[in-house]
C-alpha cells in the first residue's frame, strides 16, 4: 500500500511518503518541521500559533515530500466543483486552498497512491483540522481514500520502525520488526502518561494513566522553574546526566509519588510543587542546585514509571515491555527500561531516537494497521473525518458518530 502520511496534533508539521505491506517498509520521503522556537517565548505550545504555523508550512513541505520521494507523477485535472469543495474546506486558512491546488495543478499525483493518512485525534483540535482538511482535499483532487489514524497509536507503531537510520537521503527499505504481543505499553508524552496492555493491533487493555500532568508536562513545567527553556524534557536530562557524571545529589529526596498505591495511576503535579517549594526556598539556584535538582526529579519520576511498568508485566506475566511517546527519547528512562531486560526477562521496545517525537512516519503505519485489522473503521466518506482533541486509544471511530 502506498501512502501519503499527514501529522500536524502538535507542534510538529510532518509529511511522508512510504510503501508498506506490513512485513517492509520503503520510505520515499519523510520531512518533519518543529514549531518548537516559535512556541519557545510562551513556555509551551500555544494552539492557534501551531495551527497558523501548520497552514503556513505544510504546502512547501508536501511539495519537498513529493519531490524527494523520487516517485513519478501523473497529472490531474481539477475541475471547478473540486475546486469550490477545496475552497470550502480550507476557507480558514488563508490562502491554503489556492497554494494546495496550484501545487497538484503543477506537480499531479504521485503514481500508486493508494491512501492518505491523517492524524484526527489526540491533539490541539485547530492544528489536527490543518491536516484533516488537507487530507480532504488532496483525497478529491487524487481520488483516493483517507485514513484517519490515532495519534498514540502512531506512537506504538513507531516501535516497528527499530530498524531504520536517521538521517537518509536516498529511499529506505527495512524490515519492520514483528511486535510480540501482549505487550505492557507504557506511553509517556507531553499530553499522556498512560500504562495500557496491548493484545495485538488495535486491542488495547487500558491499565491506567495520569490523573493530573503528564509526565512530559511535568518536565517541561519543572524546566521553566529552572529557567530552562521549552521544552524542558531534554533540558531536564542533560542537567541530570551531568549531575550523575559529577556525583552531584540533592540533599533533599522528593517523593516518588503513587508509588506504592498499588494500582496502574500516576499523578505528577504534585512533585512540581515540591521543586516548587523548593526553588521558592530563597537564595537563587547555583548551576549545581540546578543539576541536583533536576537528577532527583527525573530520578523519581522515571522510578515510578518503571515501577508501574515492571508491576504490569509481573501481574499479567507478559514478556514484552513497549516503551513509546517523546519522553521515550530520555537516556535514564531508556537505559532503565532497558535494565528489565534481564531483570524482569522481558523484551524491551523502544522507538529509534530519532522517531521518539511526533512524525508522520509512525502515522503512516498506524493507519496501514488500522486498515488492516479494522477496515470497516476507515469510513468511506473522508468528510466525516473530524479532529477529537481527547480521542482515546480504545475509541472506534464509529464511536464519533454515537458522541454526537
Ligand atoms: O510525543 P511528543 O513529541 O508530543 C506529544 O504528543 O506530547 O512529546 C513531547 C514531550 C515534551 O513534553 C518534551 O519535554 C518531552 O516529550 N521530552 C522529554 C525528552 N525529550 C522530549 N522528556 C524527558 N526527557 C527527554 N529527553
Ligand atoms: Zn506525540
Amino acid at each position: 500500500m502506498r501512502i501519503l502520511s499527514i501529522e500536524t496534533s502538535c507542534d510538529e508539521t510532518s509529511f511522508a511518503l512510504i510503501d508498506t505491506d506490513g512485513e517492509t517498509v520503503t520510505v520515499y520521503a519523510h520531512n518533519t518541521l518543529s514549531q518548537i522556537e516559535k512556541h519557545r517565548e510562551y513556555g509551551g505550545v500555544f494552539p492557534s500559533l501551531a495551527k497558523r504555523e501548520h497552514a503556513i508550512n505544510a504546502v512547501p513541505l508536501l511539495e519537498k515530500t513529493l519531490t524527494e520521494s523520487g516517485i513519478d507523477h501523473e497529472a490531474v485535472t481539477i475541475n471547478g466543483e473540486t475546486r469550490e469543495h477545496i475552497k470550502h474546506l480550507l476557507v480558514r486558512e488563508e490562502g491554503l486552498a489556492d497554494k494546495l491546488t496550484t501545487l497538484c495543478d503543477a506537480k499531479g499525483k504521485p503514481q500508486g497512491v493508494d491512501a492518505i493518512t491523517v492524524t484526527h485525534g489526540p491533539g490541539l483540535e485547530p492544528a489536527l483540522w490543518v491536516g484533516i482538511n488537507i487530507a480532504k482535499s488532496l483525497s478529491a483532487i487524487w481520488d483516493v481514500p483517507v485514513i484517519p489514524a490515532n495519534h498514540i497509536e502512531g506512537h506504538i507503531a513507531s516501535l516497528a520502525l527499530t530498524s531504520f537510520t536517521f538521517p537518509f537521503s536516498e529511499p529506505q527499505t527495512n524490515q519492520l520488526a514483528e511486535l510480540p504481543f501482549p505487550a505492557i505499553t507504557l506511553i509517556v508524552s507531553g499530553g499522556h502518561t498512560e500504562l495500557v496492555r496491548v493484545t495485538d493491533w488495535g486491542v488495547y487493555q487500558p491499565l491506567g494513566k495520569t490523573k493530573d500532568d503528564a509526565v512530559g508536562e511535568a518536565f517541561d513545567k519543572v524546566a521553566r522553574l529552572l529557567d530552562l527553556p521549552y521544552p524542558g524534557g531534554p533540558e531536564i536530562s542533560q542537567l541530570a546526566a551531568e549531575a550523575r557524571e559529577s556525583g552531584i545529589k540533592a540533599d533533599q529526596v522528593l517523593k516518588r509519588p503513587m508509588i506504592d498505591s498499588d494500582d496502574y495511576q500516576f499523578s505528577f503535579s504534585g512533585i512540581k510543587t515540591a521543586v516548587r517549594y523548593r526553588v521558592d526556598e530563597g537564595t537563587p539556584l547555583s548551576q549545581t542546585d540546578k543539576q541536583a535538582l533536576a537528577r532527583e526529579f527525573e530520578e523519581a519520576v522515571i522510578d515510578v514509571l518503571v515501577h508501574k511498568a515492571q508491576a504490569a508485566i509481573a501481574a499479567y506475566g507478559d514478556n514484552a515491555l513497549f516503551v513509546t511517546g517523546g519522553v521515550s527519547a530520555n537516556p535514564w528512562l531508556r537505559e532503565q527500561c532497558a535494565a528489565l531486560k534481564t531483570k524482569q526477562d522481558v523484551a524491551v521496545y523502544m522507538a529509534p531516537p530519532a522517531l521518539t517525537g511526533d512524525n508522520a512516519l509512525m502515522m503512516a503505519l498506524a493507519g496501514f494497521y488500522r486498515a488492516q485489522y479494522a477496515p470497516e473503521l476507515v469510513l468511506p466518506d473522508p468528510d466525516e473525518i473530524a479532529a477529537i482533541g481527547n480521542l482515546r486509544l480504545t475509541e472506534r471511530i464509529i464511536d464519533k458518530k454515537e458522541r454526537t
